[in-house]
C-alpha cells in the first residue's frame, strides 16, 4: 500500500473523490469492490470490508499514525468483547494509580471504557485528527483497533492482545448491535447472516482477521496475545492474571492474597459495567459509525456465551461452522 500524506481535515466530497483517493492508497488499482446491505455501501480495501469512511480512516492511521514501542494495542474484530478487554487492561495497567479495592473512584465507574482506551482509527480519522487526540496521551499508552493485521500501521511492533470469539456469538451480537445503533436503519437477521457468512460484515471476513492475529501470535507469541471470549468467561481470573503479565505488570503475592485478581474481574464485570450510569443511560457519549451521537449502552447486551443458540437454525449454525472451519483449516487454530 502506497503511503500518501493526508491532511487531516481533508473532509472529502462524493462518492468518486472518495474513491479515487481510496484507490490510491490501496495496494489495488481496479475499482473497489462493492457490496450494499448494511446502513451505507461496502467497499472490499485491501480483502476488508468496511464503509468508505472507515477506509478512509484506516488509510490516515497507516499515513499518519505515530506508534511507540511501549504502546500496547487490544486489537479485535468488532463484537468479541473490546468492551470488556479494554475495562479489564486499564483496571491491570493502572491498579496502582486507581485502586480497585474499594473502588469508589475508579475511573472505570464514570467513564465508558473506549474513553480510556481510546480506538486509533474511531471516531473517523478524517474527521477527527489523530494526533491531537492519541499523541496526549502519556507511554505506556492502551490503544484499541479493530483494524486487521495486514492494514496496521507498517511501523507498528507494539505488543498485541488479540481476543476473539465464537463466530455464531458474534454474528447475533452484531445483528443486535447494526440494528441499534446507526439511526434510522435495520437489517433482517437473515439478510445480515448472509453478509457475514460471505464474509462480508464490518471488518470481515472475520476467518481473516482471527487468522492474520493468530499467525502473528504462532510467529510471535511473546509480542502478540490470543485470547478467546468463551474461556476468559470461563476462567475470568486466569485470564485477569494472563493479562497483567503480558502487560508486565504481574500480580504479587500480597496482591493475590488480598483478592485484587477478583476485584478486577467484578469491577469489569458485564454486571457492574452495564449498570453503572454511564454506561446504561440513554445520554449520548460518542460519535457513531454515521456521525450521529450513539449511547454507551450500545455495547451491554448480554454478555453470554453460546447466545446464539436462540436465534440460529441447526442449518445456519452447520453453514457458519463449516465456512469458518475450511478457512482455518490447517491454521492450528480451533474455536
Ligand atoms: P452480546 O451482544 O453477545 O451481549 P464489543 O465490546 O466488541 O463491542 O462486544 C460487545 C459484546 O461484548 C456484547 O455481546 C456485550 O454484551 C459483551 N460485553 C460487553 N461488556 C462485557 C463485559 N464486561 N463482560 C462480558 N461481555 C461483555
Amino acid at each position: 500500500m502506497a503511503q500518501v500524506e493526508l491532511e487531516a481535515d481533508s473532509v472529502l466530497t462524493g462518492e468518486e473523490e472518495d474513491e479515487s483517493l481510496l484507490l490510491s492508497m490501496s495496494s489495488s488499482s481496479n475499482k473497489l469492490q462493492t457490496r450494499e446491505g448494511w446502513w451505507t455501501t461496502f467497499v472490499l480495501y485491501d480483502g476488508c470490508w468496511m464503509d468508505r469512511q472507515a477506509a478512509m480512516s484506516v488509510s490516515l492511521v497507516r499515513a499518519q499514525f505515530v506508534p511507540r514501542d511501549d504502546d500496547v494495542l487490544l486489537a479485535t474484530y468488532p463484537k468479541c468483547g473490546t468492551t470488556w478487554l479494554k475495562a479489564l487492561s486499564f483496571a491491570i495497567a493502572n491498579r496502582h494509580r486507581h485502586p480497585v479495592v474499594s473502588a469508589g473512584h475508579h475511573p472505570l465507574l464514570t467513564q465508558s471504557p473506549h474513553d480510556l482506551v481510546p480506538f486509533i482509527e474511531l471516531p473517523f480519522r478524517h474527521i477527527h485528527p489523530l494526533a491531537a487526540a492519541l499523541d496526549a496521551i502519556p507511554s505506556p499508552r492502551l490503544l484499541g483497533t479493530h483494524m486487521p493485521h495486514h492494514l496496521l500501521p507498517p511501523r507498528i511492533g507494539c505488543r498485541i492482545v488479540y481476543l476473539c470469539r465464537e463466530p455464531k456469538d458474534v454474528v447475533i451480537s452484531t445483528w443486535h448491535f447494526m440494528n441499534k445503533v446507526i439511526e434510522g436503519f435495520s437489517i433482517d437477521f437473515d439478510k445480515a447472516f448472509e453478509l457475514f457468512v460471505d464474509g462480508c460484515s464490518p471488518f470481515g471476513p472475520i476467518w481473516n482477521h482471527y487468522l492474520g492475529y493468530w499467525n502473528k501470535h504462532v510467529e510471535e507469541p511473546d509480542r502478540v496475545l490470543f485470547l478467546k471470549y468463551d474461556d476468559m468467561m470461563a476462567d475470568p481470573a486466569g485470564h485477569v492474571k494472563k493479562l497483567a503479565e503480558f502487560l508486565r505488570v504481574p500480580f504479587t503475592d500480597d496482591e493475590v492474597d488480598a483478592g485484587v485478581v477478583e476485584e478486577v474481574v467484578r469491577l469489569c464485570s458485564f454486571e457492574k459495567l452495564s449498570r453503572l450510569p454511564v454506561n446504561s443511560s440513554v445520554v449520548a457519549g460518542r460519535v457513531g459509525v454515521d456521525e450521529r451521537p450513539m449511547k454507551n449502552s450500545v455495547f451491554f447486551r448480554k454478555g453470554k456465551v453460546r447466545d446464539w443458540k436462540n436465534y440460529l437454525t441447526e442449518e445456519m449454525a452447520k453453514k457458519l461452522d463449516a465456512a469458518i472451519e475450511e478457512k482455518l483449516k490447517g491454521s492450528g487454530l480451533t474455536l
